[in-house]
């Protein structure tokens, strides 16, 4: 059979893992990036361009390295926990030039169309218009996956605010906002409470005259440094939790979240908590918003109704003079090369697994890290790649139309149900429970009672341990070899970093004795209903 060609649209951390699926198949990928770079997203540059992400000198990832890296791929074990958008930077290129990415990415290439070929209902193939130096080119491809972002825009809804027009200061939206330098002795008036809001207020604090953050709703506050100093998700986001979850009623798991979360600073004295519960809004991820607050250089206050040609009044009716508003409102996204195909376009909502759009005769085009894991984007999107090109190969089929409709909506319903309303929330997914979905599909789901059987020590990490992306690539297809290995080791990598000053009786870094209380249970006392649950489970 001829190698199916494959166009893979941006290079970023999504396009990337693309590239490597399809290498990684036998088929033939062309990665058309419209910089002059890979990274997408994760690239900063001092100055921001239309239709591109933007992200600021400072950021940081908000999930930890383990938890981050490719499946097959783990992160050096020197690198720190959470990586500065640099190091992340640094990754990417490792990681590119390790598995020969580079070579089948085409730079300065802008996809202006995607249509469907004459004959698509037999053939499923594509026509990609691309544009390169000013000229335009027709390349013909057997598979598409769209790569292009979820954070390329900026969501900036003026109108919500009356009488900024007239406002005479300076505003404008975290994704042209690159470092405090200009803020320094100014009254700043930040918008929004998202990680980037609590982020941007807290830096610009140091140097202003004053902050405001103000917010409709408030926000859950957590942080990346969790129990005993571990990154956050590797406490979190592990397999047992997961189960625990799954028989608790969610008024139980919020007010456990909520308590820990107050136990750090009391939500309400600091002017924050939120009308909504935990589970069903974004938390935003934010180490040092407190501490701005206690030391006063952010003062929180409630939405602002209106700007006045100096100042802002909030709808307690308060009234501040300020010089400058940072919008941080979100970001959006879109599509504009589909635009000639409205069906796939308009199935936005209602992708199959975010993925397929479910009405195509042939399943020949997929939407790769178009969601919003409570996690990490990178193992997802690729877990996604993962199971597209053996979609595309034809190894691997999807339900019938009407069986993924139902799927769609029942999740949509449920999604409903469990998220306060928010354009937003459509591609909210929990971490573990979408990529085990994904991993189901692909067979690549870590058997945990043949585990349990057979290598007790594998499965008590996959088990009690964080939820790392290598636990996807024990078995099936794209089976790596290193993958046991990087599990068993992974608790080192965490703590590799840290051992700058190393201290000569150290106390164990994550606390044991929780930890060998919950062993000691289960081995003694619960192992019929373990081995029960481990069988429902799977
Ligand atoms: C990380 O930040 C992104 C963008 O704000 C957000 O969508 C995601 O939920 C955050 N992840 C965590 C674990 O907080």
């Amino acid at each position: 059979m001829k190698v199916k060609k494959i166009a893979v649209i941006g290079a970023g951390v999504s396009g990337l893992g693309a590239i490597k699926s399809c290498l990684e198949e036998g088929l033939e990928p062309v990665c058309f990036e419209k910089t002059n770079d890979i990274g997408g997203l994760w690239r900063y540059k001092h100055i921001t361009e239309n239709g591109n992400p933007g992200i600021y000198k400072s950021l940081t990832c908000n999930t930890s390295k383990e938890m981050t890296a490719f499946s097959d791929y783990p992160f050096p074990d020197h690198y720190p926990n959470y990586l500065h958008n640099s190091k992340l930077m640094e990754y990417l290129r490792m990681y590119a030039s390790h598995f020969h990415l580079m070579e089948h990415i085409q730079f300065l290439s802008k996809v202006c169309s995607v249509k469907r070929h004459p004959d698509f209902s037999s053939s499923g193939k594509w026509d990609v218009v691309v544009e390169t130096n000013g000229e335009q080119k027709t390349y013909a491809f057997d598979g598409i996956m769209i790569c292009s972002g979820h954070y390329t825009e900026q969501y900036l809804p003026l109108s919500d605010f009356p009488g900024i027009k007239n406002f005479r200061g300076d505003y404008l939206h975290t994704w042209a906002y690159k470092n405090p330098d200009s803020f320094s002795g100014k009254r700043v008036v930040v918008v929004g409470i998202g990680n980037s809001g609590a982020d941007v207020a807290g830096e610009i604090s140091n140097v202003a005259e004053q902050v405001f953050l103000s917010t409709r709703r408030g926000a859950w506050i957590w942080n990346r440094v969790w129990d005993n100093g571990n990154p956050m998700d590797t406490i979190l986001f592990t397999r047992y939790n997961r189960l625990i979850e799954k028989f608790l009623p969610t008024f139980m798991i919020n007010k456990w979240a909520e308590d820990k979360l107050n136990a750090r600073f009391n939500h309400a004295n600091y002017g924050l908590q939120p009308k909504h519960r935990f589970l069903s809004h974004q938390s935003t991820l934010s180490d040092n918003l407190p501490n701005h607050i206690i030391a006063g250089r952010v003062l929180v206050k409630p939405n602002v109704k209106e700007f006045t040609e100096t100042s802002a009044i909030f709808e307690d009716g308060t009234e501040e003079k300020v010089d400058v508003v940072i919008f941080a409102t979100g970001y959006t996204f879109s599509f504009p090369f589909l635009e000639s195909d409205p069906e796939i376009l308009d199935s936005q909502n209602s992708r199959f697994k975010f993925v397929f759009p479910p009405q195509l005769e042939k399943p020949t085009l997929a939407f790769i890290g178009i969601l919003q894991p409570i996690g990490a984007t990178i193992p997802t999107s690729e877990l996604q790649s993962r199971w597209v090109v053996r979609v595309f190969k034809g190894l691997q089929t999807l339900p019938p139309v009407s069986d993924m409709i139902a799927d769609i909506t029942r999740k949509r319903k449920k999604m409903e149900k469990e998220f306060v309303k928010s354009p937003r929330h459509v591609h909210r997914v929990q971490y573990i429970h979408y990529m085990d979905e994904i991993a189901s599909e692909l067979g690549v789901k870590p058997n945990l009672f043949s585990l349990f059987l057979w290598d007790m020590r594998l499965a008590k990490e996959i088990f009690f341990g964080p939820c790392t992306p290598y636990q996807y690539r024990l078995q099936g297809p794209g089976k790596w070899d290193g993958a046991r290995q990087a599990i068993l080791t992974q608790r080192e990598r965490i703590l590799k970093p840290l051992k700058t000053r190393v201290v000569e009786h150290p106390v164990p870094f994550s606390s044991s004795l929780p930890w060998a209380k919950s062993i000691c249970v289960v081995f003694f006392l619960l192992v019929p209903v373990f081995v029960i649950i481990l069988v429902m489970y799977n």
